[in-house]
């Protein structure tokens, strides 16, 4: 790693004030509800927000999980906080829900939903878009679907365009047809000739909140994607491609967390672990490599899950600032006191550390 590169840190998106949407991404699996979840943590701890928001638009919601705490669809205050809230959205509505969607009472708009590849997912995610857009949060950080989901629901304001552009082409030849069609049915013709009209009024205003909402995507002083990923070969790809994908979106992205990390202090005499540490640090050389202007930060691997709003507190630390390996077991035929003291000299460096996170975090 260079000197001058980055520091290793989430740091960077705490400090700034003015950012309203983070993504958290990645592949299934690598820990992006459990960074999502440590990072809201982190920012609603610092105190400098007054309210804070996590959504997970991962179908295969997690965050009830993570917090150990029931949420819906509906921003809810998350037990022990004064301002931090959490809400799962679904971005793949069946019927029954699109119908509910303000946008979607029409028939006209859910048969043009049918017909263009996404929209519904659109239209839904601009529905929360504009929901969320009403309340007052400073910050809303998004723990996203895997990769391939949220890449296209980054691409929403563009498929809403798309749509907008099939009606007005269906406008002309429709409001004629229509017209025709009720006149034969011996009803005035009036409300028909107006129904397109009233559509694009409705898809219309629907794309004045895409259109904003997009153009805050793309201003890195209100937007950034924080991508997570594992030391691994198929996770360093997919890494590439989604910085790949967002450069084309204009969405900035300069954090990339390793999850999952092996540390050689932790290998002990486990032949499996040291074969694990040394292909991880193969990764690891890559993603430094690849990737020497972006915040790297490595988050260990722990014996247990990351559940709950402790267990979230206590992970949000490495967020903060690199975690610190407890030092190597004792070689064997070390004596016994010699053991008890280091064991216990490294669960001071931890609490240290953890106490800084902390001190930190408050900064
Ligand atoms: N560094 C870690 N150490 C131990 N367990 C972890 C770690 N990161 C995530 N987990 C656990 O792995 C599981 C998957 O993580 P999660 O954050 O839900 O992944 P994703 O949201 O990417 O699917 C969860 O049970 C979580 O508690
Ligand atoms: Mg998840």
């Amino acid at each position: 790693m260079a000197d001058d590169a980055p520091e290793p840190s989430l740091q960077n998106v705490l400090d700034q004030k003015e950012l309203k949407w983070i993504f958290v991404g990645g592949k299934g699996g690598v820990g992006k509800t459990t960074t999502s979840s440590s990072l809201a943590v982190a920012l609603a701890e610092r105190g400098d927000r007054d309210k804070v928001l996590i959504i997970s638009t991962d179908p295969a919601h997690n965050l009830s999980d993570a917090f150990r705490q029931k949420f819906t669809k509906t921003p809810t205050l998350v037990n022990g906080f004064t301002n931090l809230f959490a809400m799962e959205v679904d971005p793949t509505p069946d019927l029954g829900d699109m119908e509910q969607l303000e946008w979607a009472q029409d028939s006209f708009l859910t048969e043009l939903a049918g017909s263009i590849p996404g929209i519904d997912e659109a239209m839904s995610f601009a529905e929360v878009m504009k929901q969320v857009q009403t309340m007052d949060y400073n910050t809303i950080v998004f723990d996203t679907a895997p990769t391939g989901h949220t890449l296209r629901l980054l691409n929403f304001p563009t498929i809403l365009e798309k749509g907008l552009s099939k009606l007005m082409a269906l406008k002309g030849a429709m409001g004629g047809m229509m017209g025709q069609m009720t006149r034969m049915m011996g009803m005035g013709a009036e409300g028909a000739d107006n129904l397109p009209d009233q559509l694009l009024g409705k898809v219309e205003g629907m794309l004045e909140v895409v259109r904003k909402v997009s153009a805050q995507f793309k201003d890195p002083l209100l937007t950034t994607f924080v991508a997570v990923c594992i030391p691994e070969f198929l996770s360093l790809y997919e890494t590439e491609r989604l910085v790949q994908e967002l450069a084309k979106f204009e969405i900035d992205c300069r954090n990339i967390v390793i999850n999952q990390v092996i540390f050689p202090e932790s290998v002990g005499a486990s032949k499996l672990l040291d074969a694990r540490v040394r292909m991880q640090s193969k990764y690891l050389d890559q993603f430094y490599e690849l990737y020497e202007d972006f915040h790297i930060l490595k988050l260990p691997l722990l014996e247990e899950e990351v559940r709950g709003p402790e267990a979230l507190r206590a992970f949000a630390v490495n967020l903060l600032q690199p975690y610190v390996p407890p030092p190597a077991l004792p070689a064997p035929g070390t004596s016994g006191r010699e053991a008890v003291l280091e064991a216990e000299v490294a669960e001071l460096r931890k609490k240290v550390a953890e106490l800084e996170g902390q001190l930190l975090a408050k900064k």
